[in-house]
């Protein structure tokens, strides 16, 4: 038996979210219908926990800078701190990594052409932190190893929605060549609708998140070449996170020739801070 991907999970990944958790702030009328939408999650969850989770997220200039940007990195180590966004840690675990599977990933997508930058110390932000959060409640510690993926969406350029569900694939690929039998999930995070600065911001626009929702589920391929200019018009200007699930989305089988995934749940809320929040399971068959 090899490793196999089981499901794709699909989760916007609000701060305030991560806040209102470790502030005890879950059964507060404001949050109390966003954390109702995710208990279907997290029981199917405690029913399905894989045996790691490739996480793909963007870090938000808090492990990367202006520095130095990798259009795709892949965290190979064996732990990864809780990142200080300046209000200090957030009070969650420590991330576990898997360097085994993490080294055969980034060797084998490598090898098929995608760039991957190896990535050996790296600090989490509330990108990874808070779909984690939302997906597991608050555990003492994370219930499965975690490979981040990070994927630039905060500098432009940044890469197309096309290269993302390719890259999926690819991962696809990498998983099914790894003899060890792992149960494995794979999560597109970020998004929906949202803008933080200028004259827009606070822009939501539940007609465009919605249709992705759809066509993300019945025709990612197509969808996938949305060009960046109208997730920025339509959905603002870090709407572009949106990219971000394709990469989940092409590692499942319907894109490798086998059947349409099982929508386990569906779930769209606003407002969360200053987003839209959407969320989606999809499982592969057997
Ligand atoms: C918010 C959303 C984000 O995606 C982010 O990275 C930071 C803040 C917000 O809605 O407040
Ligand atoms: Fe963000």
């Amino acid at each position: 038996m090899s490793a196999r991907i089981s499901a794709s999970v699909f989760t916007s990944h609000v701060p305030a979210i991560g806040a209102a958790m470790d502030l005890g702030k879950t059964e507060e009328p404001y949050w109390e219908p966003l954390f109702a939408g995710y208990e279907p999650s997290r029981s199917w969850m405690s029913e399905n926990t894989p045996d790691a989770i490739v996480l793909v997220y963007n870090d938000h200039a808090t492990a990367f800078s202006l520095d130095f940007i990798p259009t795709f990195a892949i965290g190979t180590a064996a732990q990864f701190p809780v990142a200080d966004e300046g209000w200090g840690p957030r009070q969650v675990p420590d991330v576990v990594g898997h360097p085994k599977l993490a080294a055969h990933i980034a060797q084998s997508v490598i090898q098929q052409d995608f760039d991957l930058t190896i990535v050996n110390k790296l600090p989490v932000d509330h990108g990874l932190t808070v779909p984690l959060s939302l997906m597991f409640g608050q555990p003492d510690e994370w219930p499965c190893p975690v490979i981040p993926v990070a994927v630039n969406v905060v500098q432009y350029p940044v890469p197309s929605g096309r290269r993302c569900l390719e890259l999926g694939k690819a991962i696809r690929r990498a998983v099914e060549a790894f003899d060890d039998d792992l149960d494995i999930q794979i999560w597109g995070t970020g998004g929906m609708s949202h803008q933080l600065q200028g004259p827009r911001a606070g822009l939501i626009n539940s007609d465009f998140d919605n249709a992705f929702l759809d066509r993300l589920v019945s025709d990612p391929e197509a969808l996938s070449a949305t060009p960046h200019i109208d997730y920025v018009r339509e959905a603002g200007s870090e709407g572009i996170e949106l990219v971000m699930w394709f990469v989940a989305r092409g590692a499942m089988n319907d894109l490798a020739g086998g059947a349409s995934p099982t929508q386990i749940h569906r779930f769209y809320h606003v407002p969360a801070s200053n987003t839209a929040v959407g969320h989606l399971i999809l499982e592969n068959a057997g």
